[in-house]
């Protein structure tokens, strides 16, 4: 069995727990007690509480990439939990910015913790154990967000636009099936899943699930990805045999479009949203 809860995104199942533009997501396996993401501040421990999940319990940490929203807590969780080992890519402390009017807003990680000793940086394909693996290097740009135009990475002292290399994604292994956690999917939903094909040898089967957002609007600008384009990601997405749990930066508009097109084979995965199953 495999428990995967929402400890925090943007929306809220319940008054009782709190909500913010990021994402955490806790899985316990039979091995494991992890969490994906650490959300921009402590407000995901507030609601780990609540759902009585003791984070000093925690062995595994997930960063998907960097950008504060999903490790914004870093520092925080390393003063409650000093035993976790925690993933992530070198370059997620690379300096990250958005531009508002011009002017560069900083939206990456604390750079001051990248030598802690709880951090271990991954390689492209790093394999955890039997149950836990993790691949970057997505490079493919099929119905690629325009959202991602306005974010940049600093590169040898220079202001670049974002590429995207520090975001990692997590597969877990269930028996025969698997079940992968996206983050962001700065690098697009569709061409994350083909590096998925490429590293299972052309095959999509062993698949069952994905959960994260799909970044389809900017949180600054409120703006959305054309209709259009929202639309050829749900019919791709429609055209699998998964099962898509979405939420955070895929925002409520093209929630509705991805649905609409996608039905049950799609769900909102809004905090307190707890799934909990065999996937073999
Ligand atoms: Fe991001
Ligand atoms: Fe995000």
């Amino acid at each position: 069995m495999i428990k995967i809860i929402s400890l925090l995104e943007n929306t809220s199942s319940s008054p009782e727990l709190k909500s913010k533009h990021g994402l955490s997501i806790y899985v316990e396996t039979s091995n494991h007690k992890i969490l994906f993401d650490l959300g921009p501040n402590e407000l995901f421990m507030k609601n780990a509480q609540k759902l009585d999940i003791d984070i000093k319990n925690i062995d595994t940490v997930i960063i998907s990439h960097g950008h504060s929203d999903h490790g914004g807590a870093l520092a925080k969780f390393m003063e409650i939990n000093k035993t976790a080992r925690i993933y992530i890519k070198e370059s997620a402390f690379d300096g990250h910015c958005t531009k508002v009017a011009g002017i560069p807003f900083n939206v990456g990680l604390d750079n001051a913790l990248r030598n802690r000793q709880q951090i271990t940086f991954t390689s492209d394909n790093y394999v955890i154990d039997d149950e836990l693996m993790l691949f970057s290097n997505v490079t493919g740009r099929k119905l690629f967000s325009k959202a991602n135009n306005k974010l940049f990475a600093k590169k040898s002292g220079k202001i670049v636009l974002d590429e995207f290399e520090h975001e990692q994604y997590l597969i877990i292994t269930n028996g025969n099936k698997q079940v992968m956690i996206t983050g962001c999917s700065h690098n697009g939903i569709v061409n994350i899943i083909e590096k998925y094909v490429e590293i299972q040898n052309g095959s999509i089967d062993k698949l069952a699930c994905v959960f994260g957002g799909f970044h389809l609007f900017n949180p600054i600008t409120r703006i959305y990805e054309s209709d259009e384009l929202i639309s050829e990601i749900a019919e791709y997405l429609d055209g699998l045999n998964v099962k898509f749990y979405t939420c955070h930066c895929t925002g409520k508009k093209a929630y509705k479009i991805l649905k609409d097109c996608m039905g049950e084979q799609l769900d909102y995965f809004s905090t307190g949203t707890m799934i909990w199953r065999d996937w073999r």
